[in-house]
């Protein structure tokens, strides 16, 4: 067992041999940023001020080998081989909600396009289930593996779950779900995870891109705000393939006829003439470029292919976008 101080924030906790330092600190009720769990996100990255680690496999994006020179270190994947005195980017009370282990049941499976089906989930009556829009939920499959989806409902929506899910080609898990799981399966979760939860003391105008499924946590955080009567200004950019990858569109045009602080730009960008499409076309964080040439006032909350998410922030950042202003959730997929 080794000892862990957070020197920004005074905090210890412990770390038993088999863990990493994410999983004792979340043990530990201790919310250090994390997002994919599986070294591919690059969230959890912090600095050991002393001590040394090993680190689980990782992906070189998350963590360059010379940000592992200066002593930076991913939390999810870092194994402590003594006491260690660590510095984090950020650390944020989640209104004391932990993650916790629990049974659900599929209720209702219906899908929306070729490759998309929203899953709502039973949560047991007797349990209570706390989290915060945005979070995600991960699936714990029989053989010890697991599967991470965002929430897509509000939290003030309780004692469901409502997953968009996106057949990935090749994905084991993914096509249980759409040709084999039938509704009344049992399967465990482990929930709510991860910090791409909307921030709800600042009053800054929030621009959301979503790419895909990622519209699902961004769905969640507008419900909340709807749920909330929010006045906040929400610029909603939606980046899909082709116009029939719109799944709830219906639902985006209704927020802004009765919320008018809410606009919705979808944007398709593999489109062809011939699809009857009038909007906007092409990359769904070049159409925010676009539209705003200083970005030092917004808060920006991403959600989507981790490639879109990247050259979101870095030409946010370069347009403006203060870096501690943007959030995200990279889909990543976990090696198999
Ligand atoms: S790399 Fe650690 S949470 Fe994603």
């Amino acid at each position: 067992m080794h000892r862990v101080l957070i020197e920004n924030s005074g905090h210890t906790f412990d770390v038993r041999p088999s863990q990493t330092v994410l999983e004792a600190a979340i043990q530990a009720g201790i919310n250090l940023p994390y997002g994919c769990r599986n070294g591919a996100c690059g969230a959890c990255k912090g600095k050991i001020l002393t001590g040394k680690v090993v680190h689980d496999d990782y992906q070189g994006n998350a963590l360059s080998d010379a940000e592992l020179a200066t002593g930076m270190a991913l939390f999810c994947c870092a194994r402590p081989l003594e006491d260690l005195v660590i510095e984090c980017r950020q650390i944020e009370a989640i209104q004391g909600i932990k993650p916790r282990i629990l049974p659900v049941r599929i209720q209702s499976k219906e899908q929306l396009t070729d490759d998309v089906m929203v899953l709502q989930l039973q949560l047991p009556a007797t349990e209570s289930f706390s989290f915060m829009a945005g979070q995600y939920i991960e699936f714990l499959l029989k053989d010890g593996r697991r599967r991470a989806f965002s929430i897509a409902n509000a939290p003030h929506e309780s004692g469901f779950i409502e997953l968009h899910i996106r057949l990935i080609e090749g994905g084991h898990f993914t096509a249980q779900v759409f040709n084999e799981l039938p509704v009344k399966t049992i399967l465990r979760i482990e929930a709510p995870l991860g910090s791409f939860y909307l921030r709800e003391q600042s009053d800054k105008p929030i621009i959301m891109v979503a790419g895909g499924t990622g519209f699902a946590p961004v769905k969640g955080m507008i419900e909340h705000m709807i749920f909330n009567q929010s006045q906040r200004p929400v610029m909603l950019y939606r980046g899909v393939r082709h116009v029939n990858d719109l799944y709830m569109d219906a639902l985006c045009q209704r927020w802004t006829q009765f919320m008018p602080n809410i606009q919705y730009i979808p944007v398709i960008s593999n489109g062809s003439d011939q699809d009857g499409w009038q909007g906007r076309r092409g990359l769904v964080h070049q159409a925010v470029l676009d539209d705003y040439a200083d970005l030092s006032g917004f808060e920006v909350y991403a959600c989507g292919a981790p490639g879109m998410v990247d050259t979101a922030k870095e030409t946010f950042t370069k347009q403006g976008l203060p870096d501690e202003a943007f959030y995200s959730d990279a889909f990543t997929f976990a090696p198999q």
